[in-house]
């Protein structure tokens, strides 16, 4: 099937991807869902960790001082509290429910230390880029705690706007005009139906946090998505979910791709290799 007729026609599953186990951090088991071999990229999505753990030895030591520039960092907590600091002098804690927007731009040196001592820890950090006329821009954060994200009820359906706005008017806090993201933490009660309308040309995916979902592929056929899982769709203007006999919770993510080069150097994201030395050559001069 091609891409022809997208204005009609409903998003449905290209892929499905499993996450990859791996530790980063000072110790931190995670899944790598976006960013490892099976999906490098979705365009503008850099890199996507799931963390879920109760047990200590799994995150404890967190992510001490590391650099960034040229991406923004989204950290979005289901369970338990990370505290953050960083080279500039701010300093705070990312608490459950809550959400951290952190626009990188040129340069920031920071930690991430889990501030619990035990208990579950459960939660997702989403790397998103950003155009080469924006990857040099000033640092900046956008933190919002539980009670000032929306969530929107709907017949069988719970929807946390996060970033983006619903088709039935609920706006989230986050904005940023360069990739128009939409990020949605959607609970889905047993049996139910869920639909909503996207940007056509945006890319989106569906991240499984509990329960499984349906959704049709390319070929017609019902996909079952579960647990742990991504989604990678088409291009489209509308999605319509279904949840199984049990109730589910899942991410819907869209954005803007920017349709631009992009240059990997670990904690460095670019449009070229020598954009990726001088960020290097800056992070060891003490010029980020
Ligand atoms: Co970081």
């Amino acid at each position: 099937m091609t891409t022809n007729n997208t204005q009609t026609s409903p998003r449905k599953v290209v892929r499905i991807i499993n996450g990859m186990p791996t530790t980063d951090g000072a110790g931190v088991e995670l899944v790598r869902v976006i960013g490892q071999s099976t999906l490098m990229e979705l365009d503008p999505f850099l890199l996507l960790d799931s963390f879920h753990s109760d047990d200590p030895n799994d995150y404890i030591s967190g992510f001490p001082s590391h650099p960034h520039r040229g991406f923004e960092t989204v950290t979005y907590l289901l369970n338990g509290r990370m505290r953050h600091k960083d080279n500039a002098g701010n300093e705070g804690v990312i608490a459950a429910g809550s959400v951290q927007w952190m626009t990188a731009g040129k340069g920031i040196i920071h930690s991430e230390i889990p501030e619990q001592e035990n208990g579950l820890l459960q939660g997702f950090q989403l790397w998103i880029n950003l155009p080469a006329s924006h990857k040099m821009t000033t640092p900046k954060y956008q933190e919002y705690d539980n009670d000032s994200i929306p969530t929107e009820n709907r017949n069988n359906t719970s929807i946390k706007v996060i970033a983006g706005t619903t088709s039935h008017a609920t706006t989230g806090p986050v904005v940023q005009p360069l990739t128009v993201p939409l990020y949605f933490d959607i609970k889905l009660e047993a049996n139910a139906e869920f639909s909503e309308t996207l940007p056509l040309e945006h890319n989106a995916f569906v991240y499984v946090i509990k329960g499984e979902i349906r959704l049709l592929n390319e070929q017609d056929e019902t996909a079952l998505i579960k647990r742990d899982q991504l989604a990678v769709l088409t291009k489209g203007e509308s999605l319509t979910l279904k949840s199984n006999e049990q109730a589910t919770q899942f991410l819907l993510i869209a954005g803007k791709p920017l349709n631009e080069p992009v240059a990997r150097g670990g904690p460095f994201v670019m449009n070229t290799e020598d954009e990726i030395q001088q960020a290097i050559h800056d992070y060891q001069n003490g010029q980020l």
